[in-house]
Order: structure tokens, then C-alpha cells, then sequence
């Protein structure tokens, strides 16, 4: 009746913005992105017949309420209607880099509840079953299933059987880093499920940026399986570029940039017109993720850490899917 389970967050290189189901969770098109290491979430599930209520406890803070405690109450409700079990849970869970910055701790977040829980539950789910699950959490957390470079599958059946995530390369497929600038602390203004919801709304770029993904996932794929970083800096910094388009195009415009975003967008093209291999990437916060081959990380991160408002400069790789920790 307990597991404990990590789960590394990922980054976008072909983003998911938008959804084609809000209740199940279902993303309206498919997205790419590399799981990242060291960076991680533990997570403790123990369910007792003795508990009078589930007990979440996050960083060392219990949650006693509020739209958390909810999430993750009715995430183990689906999960005790598949085991048919009564009993409430205690939830333990840390993460080891900051929280709700932009950083995509829902991803390793929803990803290490998914497996703990269902092991603590008794149930033995394969990757893909378990991927399904995570994306009932948060969109982006059915991919952390998977190490290395995942995709996630849109699907088109309306009860989202055919919508998770599989892995497109293994983590020791690419030496590549990405370093993340952090820009601003404390939570992000506006979530991106949220976020999401204003730009299909009311984004006249929105059907547009729909558009824009399917190539861009079948030239992310021709790239990654050629290691070809060239190619991979052209999608992901349009893919990117796009999806923060149509998200500014909402009425009234959703903006997560900071001052030292957009000093670290030209930061980064300057040096690559200097003969750098690097490129970058932006979720729905004001942090900047780099990628680049390993060998130019050193010049990378001093690179960031001189660009002025950068606090902290966080160095990853390719990481491995969920697991369970013993
Ligand atoms: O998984 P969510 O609901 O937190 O959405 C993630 C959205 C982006 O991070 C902006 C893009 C992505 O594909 O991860």
C-alpha cells in the first residue's frame, strides 16, 4: 500500500498549446520535448485504511486546502476507482529545483503521482496506460513517463485512449544540455491551463498556430534522429515563437515574458551569429531554457549567468522516464 516513485520534468521543443477537451484533459494537437536530469520529483503514496481524508504534503508544506489539494484528490479518486479501493492516502512529494516558475513541476509532479499511487494501489500499468493517467494531471506529465525524447500523440478518439505519449529517443541518444535562466521569483501570473483557455478563446491566431505543429513534430523527429542541431534550433525556436504569438494575440494579450527574457532571446542569437551552437526555448513563465551540445555548456552558462536579471543558471540533460525508488 505504498511506492515511492521520481519523475523528471521535461521541456518543450515542439510546444502543446490548446486543447480539444478541457474535462479529459486532451491536448488539441501533439507536441515533442527531452525530459530533463538531475532535476526531479519524489514522490511518497501510502494509502491507510486508518486516514480520515487524503494528506498532501508538498516541500515540506502541508496543503489543507485549496486548488492543489483538489488536483491531486481527484487524481487518486480515478486511481482508487481503477484498484476499487476505499482507503485515503497520505502524498509526500519534493522537488529538487523551484516550484510553479515555469518549470513544469506538474510534468515530473503529475508523472511521479501517477506511477507511486497506482504501485501503492496495487495496480501494475504499462508506460503508455500510466502516460494516459499523467495526462489527466497535467498535459505535459504524460511525456515524463518516458526518458529521453518523448512525443506526445494528440489521438482523435473522443474518450482519449489513443492520447499519451511514447518515447522517440532514449536519453543517451543526444549529449545535448539545456540550461535553465531563471528570471523572476515565485509563481508564474497566469497558469498555463489558463493561459490556454484565453488564447483558444479569443487568440485570432490561434487556428493558426494549430497548423503550424504537425510539421513541425514530423521535422523534429528527422532532426533528433539525425542529431542535426541546426535543424532543431530553427523548429524549436519557431515552435516557441508561435505559440507565445498566439498567446499574445488573445484579447487582452497574455504576456510571460520579462525584460530579461527578451534580453536573453537576443543574448542567444548574437552568440550563435558569433559561431555558438545554442538555441532557445520558453514555456508559459518568464524563465529561458538553452539547449546546446554538451562540449559549449561552460561557455553557455557563463554566457547566462552575465546577462543582466538572470538569478540562477540550471544545468541538465537527458534524463530517464518515471521509476520507482526502492
Ligand atoms: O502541461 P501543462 O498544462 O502545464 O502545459 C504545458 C504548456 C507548455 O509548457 C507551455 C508547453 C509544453 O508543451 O510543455
Amino acid at each position: 500500500m505504498k511506492a515511492v516513485a521520481r519523475a523528471h520534468p521535461n521541456i518543450a521543443l515542439v510546444k502543446y498549446w490548446g486543447k480539444r477537451d478541457l474535462a479529459l484533459n486532451l491536448p488539441a494537437a501533439g507536441s515533442l520535448s527531452m525530459t530533463l536530469a538531475p532535476l526531479h520529483t519524489e514522490t511518497r503514496v501510502t494509502f491507510d485504511e486508518a486516514l480520515g481524508e487524503d494528506q498532501i504534503e508538498m516541500n515540506g508544506v502541508e496543503v489543507l486546502e485549496g486548488p492543489k489539494k483538489a488536483r491531486v484528490i481527484a487524481f487518486l479518486d480515478g486511481i482508487r476507482a481503477m484498484a476499487k479501493l476505499d482507503a485515503f492516502a497520505r502524498v509526500v512529494t519534493d522537488n529538487n529545483f523551484p516550484t510553479a516558475a515555469g518549470l513544469a513541476s506538474s510534468a515530473s509532479g503529475f508523472a511521479a503521482l501517477a506511477l507511486a499511487a497506482t504501485h501503492a494501489a496495487g495496480l501494475e500499468l504499462s508506460p503508455t496506460d500510466l502516460s494516459i493517467l499523467a495526462r489527466q494531471g497535467s498535459g505535459s506529465a504524460a511525456r515524463s513517463i518516458f526518458g529521453g525524447f518523448a512525443e506526445m500523440l494528440s489521438g482523435t478518439l473522443t474518450d482519449g485512449s489513443d492520447c499519451h505519449a511514447r518515447q522517440v529517443a532514449p536519453e543517451g541518444h543526444w549529449d545535448l544540455r539545456c540550461l535553465v535562466a531563471i528570471t523572476a521569483e515565485g509563481e508564474k501570473s497566469l497558469g498555463s491551463t489558463d493561459g490556454m483557455l484565453e488564447t483558444m478563446k479569443t487568440s485570432s491566431y490561434y487556428k493558426e498556430w494549430l497548423h503550424t505543429v504537425p510539421p513541425d513534430l514530423e521535422e523534429a523527429h528527422r532532426a533528433i534522429d539525425a542529431r542535426d542541431f541546426e535543424h532543431l534550433t530553427a523548429i524549436a525556436e519557431r515552435s516557441c515563437l508561435r505559440m507565445h504569438a498566439s498567446a499574445i494575440a488573445a484579447d487582452p494579450g497574455i504576456l510571460y515574458w520579462n525584460p530579461a527574457t527578451v534580453r536573453l532571446i537576443h543574448t542567444v542569437r548574437h552568440a550563435r551569429r558569433d559561431g555558438g551552437n545554442l538555441f532557445f526555448t520558453i514555456d508559459a513563465g518568464p524563465h529561458v531554457k538553452v539547449f546546446c551540445p554538451a562540449a559549449e555548456c561552460d561557455a553557455v552558462e557563463t554566457l547566462l549567468r552575465q546577462t543582466e536579471g538572470v538569478y540562477e543558471v540550471l544545468v541538465t540533460r537527458p534524463g530517464p522516464g518515471a521509476h520507482l525508488v526502492t
